[in-house]
């Protein structure tokens, strides 16, 4: 018989399917460092508090760094037998350093351990996807700088709405993106708490000091209800639905460069190096790479509702069902760290179309809301310059005009408001240029944003 480490109790060996089922060594295995990183502490506080002698402490911290190293150049040999991450370097520990790694588990419980080990893992992965996300808006605002000036149909139902400039439109993803950052930063604030000292969920009976552990582990608070924090997801939720709006932001944008590399909009090409070909069809160059992070969206939501899932029924306080965790938290990391990646690689390589885009602004009465304005000024109320130039529109429809093209007789007979200077206030840049009110796209606007943005990036 295999003799595990809790196996006191236990008259029988557990049977091998339960092994299987049970184990998660094969995914929890990502946790290695943090699950040392944590013992490390624990054990220095139990020496500090007296709870184990100062000898003992020293020699468990001294075979855990030597199986940190062993770990990192991948010389560490975990085993299903042994269950999860924390049975398993328990057991080496002692393999290697004898009975002093029998006294590491004193005043702790793996139920602890894992909200901890979590926490240290996810505050890690935060702060590299925080990175990662700003240099993610650093590629948006060089991109919204390089296009700014690039004349483009706004749309609304995408119907043609009115003209923006390109720079404004990847502004509008910018924002998205820096939102996201914020809720990052706000989620640390709830992953960065102490759980270590709960111990299995009523508190531990040996004098230790918790403020040490938080000293130890760089934690700014220590929980305060033992049983709320063994059995407490809540952050790593709120990370998955954070994770969630990310997706979903990167999935927008995917669609919007899916649409516009089609012949039907031709706008932008995506480089070859971030676009496939077909295997039957050779003139193919397919947008696979904005495909599959739209795709994986669907994943990342799906992470999200299984965790929500997992979680609705659990009673106080820890429960196995929290095992379930583990594999989504993962799947969802590498998901959003491999997708922000790669557009910040294949966004500055697109190369745009400005001709077409300019031709798009021309075509779709796009300035209609511009000939309306202009009566306005003339002092019509909104209301009837939006009716004439609805009628203006029909007539120009059923001419086969745009708007620009109608002669200024034909204007006067609509209104006699209409003088010969409409024709350039409804020119495409006029348009653009008069859109001066706060946050609205005109050049000046959104050239004093992307320095403004600039600035507050670097300071
Ligand atoms: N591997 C478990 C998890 O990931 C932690 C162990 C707690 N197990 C227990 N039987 N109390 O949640």
């Amino acid at each position: 018989m295999s003799k595990k480490l809790w196996g006191g109790r236990f008259k029988e060996d557990t049977n091998s399917l339960v092994e299987n089922f049970t184990e998660s060594i094969s995914f929890d295995y990502r946790l290695a460092e943090y699950d040392i990183e944590g013992s490390i502490a624990h054990a220095k506080m139990l020496g500090e508090c007296g709870i184990i002698k100062e000898n003992e402490s020293k020699k468990i911290v001294n075979g855990l760094n030597a199986l940190l190293r062993d770990y990192k150049s991948g010389n560490l040999e975990f085993s299903t037998a042994l269950e999860d991450i924390h049975m398993n370097i328990e057991y080496l520990l002692i393999k290697r350093i004898g009975e002093a790694g029998k006294k590491l588990h004193t005043a702790r419980s793996r139920n602890d351990q894992i909200a901890l080990d979590i926490r240290l893992y996810l505050r890690d992965e935060i702060n590299k996807i925080i990175i990662l996300l700003e240099k993610f808006q650093v590629v948006l605002l060089e991109c919204a700088e390089k296009w700014q000036d690039y004349a483009m149909p706004g749309y609304t139902h995408l119907q043609r709405a009115q003209p923006v400039l390109l720079g404004h439109h990847i502004l509008s993803y910018f924002y998205k993106i820096k939102r996201d950052n914020d809720r990052l930063r706000d989620n640390l604030k709830r992953v960065n708490i102490l759980p270590l000292g709960s111990s299995a969920l009523a508190g531990t009976t040996y004098p230790i000091d918790r403020t040490v552990l938080a000293r130890l582990l760089n934690f700014p608070k220590i929980s305060d209800n033992s049983m709320d924090t063994v059995s407490d997801r809540d952050f790593l939720i709120e990370f998955a639905g954070i994770s969630a709006i990310i997706m979903m932001h990167l999935s927008r944008l995917s669609e919007e460069l899916i649409l516009w590399s089609s012949s039907e909009f031709n706008f932008i090409e995506i480089s070859d190096a971030f676009t496939t070909g077909s295997s039957i069809m050779p003139q193919k160059k397919n947008p696979d790479v904005p495909e599959l992070v739209r795709g994986k969206t669907g994943r990342v939501y799906g992470h999200l509702m299984s965790l929500l899932t997992i979680f609705k029924g659990l009673p106080m306080t820890y429960n196995r069902d929290l095992q379930e965790d583990k594999e989504p938290l993962f799947d969802i990391i590498n998901t959003v760290k491999n997708c922000i990646e790669i557009y910040i690689k294949m966004l500055p390589v697109i190369s745009i179309n400005k001709e077409n885009m300019l031709i798009a602004c021309k075509r779709g009465f796009l300035n209609a809301t511009d000939a309306a304005d202009y009566l306005v000024r003339k002092g019509l109320s909104f209301r009837e310059a939006h009716e004439i130039a609805g009628q203006l529109v029909q007539y120009s429809i059923e001419n086969k005009y745009i708007l620009d093209e109608i002669p200024i007789e034909k204007y006067k007979k609509f209104s006699n408001l209409f003088d010969k200077d409409i024709y350039s206030a409804i020119s495409i840049k006029n348009c653009i240029k008069t859109r001066t009110s706060y946050g609205g796209t005109s050049f000046n606007n959104v050239k004093k944003t992307i320095l403004r943005e600039k600035k507050k990036m670097k300071g």
